[in-house]
């Protein structure tokens, strides 16, 4: 499902941004880091990295990917570091798992916590009020002699904190097709919202979700990058 994302375009982003407000430390944490694709970039771009995933299988995959890395089996909403690191990430909208406001707010007191002064947390959101239920993202891929599509999309109601990651999986095999469905709750959050829970520890800044480019957010848009300096 990740095949289209640059992770090398995100993690050089990232580094870039480090470089401009960070604390020039090396020390990196990635948060829901999955199989570690970020990590691996970051490992590459001379920091010293952590990853903390729910999923065992998932750190399983990294800790093959990224042998340098050190791994940890850790809720990000409770989560807690033996040493302070210098820049924390979670990418791909995982901040999102957060399971309700409150929880959110739990993963931004353990994240300001394994901070060191002046180090950043950067992350990517999505804005419940700007969701489009009807925009879908879709790719294929080829593999094992089957033909995959992708699909994925926001789903939000339009009230209260609580919104959906609904995901499609469809393969087509010698004209035989099975279809996956599955719906990942998350929280939901405006970005006006989620800046108030975030400054009273860090000056925030957010930017458009752009790789290429370091540019503030327009009030139009609906996805984001936070980069949040820890106060
Ligand atoms: C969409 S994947 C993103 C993985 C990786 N960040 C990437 O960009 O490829 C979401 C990850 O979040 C993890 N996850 C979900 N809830 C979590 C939680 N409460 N604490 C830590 N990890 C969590 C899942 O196990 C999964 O690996």
């Amino acid at each position: 499902m990740c095949a289209d994302i640059n992770y090398k375009a995100q993690s050089d982003y990232v580094h870039r941004l480090n470089q401009l407000f960070g604390n020039k430390g090396s020390l990196h944490l990635d948060l829901a880091c999955g199989t570690g694709p970020h990590i691996r970039y970051f490992i590459d771009n001379g920091y010293q990295c952590s990853g903390l995933d729910i999923n065992q299988p998932m750190l399983d995959l990294a800790e093959l990917r990224c042998p340098e890395a050190d791994f940890m089996l850790q809720n990000m909403c409770e989560f807690k570091v033996e040493q302070p690191v210098d820049i924390i990430t979670c990418f791909l909208y995982s901040i999102h798992y957060s399971d309700g406001v409150e929880k959110l707010k739990s993963c931004i007191a353990s994240v300001y916590a394994a901070l060191k002064q002046g180090g950043v947390f950067c992350f990517n959101a999505v804005e419940k009020n700007k969701i489009n239920n009807c925009s879908i993202i879709r790719h294929t891929a080829d593999y094992d002699n089957s033909h995959f599509v992708f699909s994925s999309g926001w789903n939000y109601c339009g009230s209260g904190e609580k919104q959906s990651l609904k995901l499609s999986i469809e393969k087509n095999t010698q004209q035989v097709t099975e279809l996956w469905h599955d719906e990942h709750p998350m929280v939901a959050i405006s970005f006006s919202e989620l800046q108030q829970l975030l400054s009273p520890c860090f000056e925030v800044y957010m930017f458009e979700h752009d790789y290429d480019k370091i540019l503030p957010l327009d009030a139009r848009s609906g996805n984001a990058i936070f980069l949040c300096v820890k106060k």
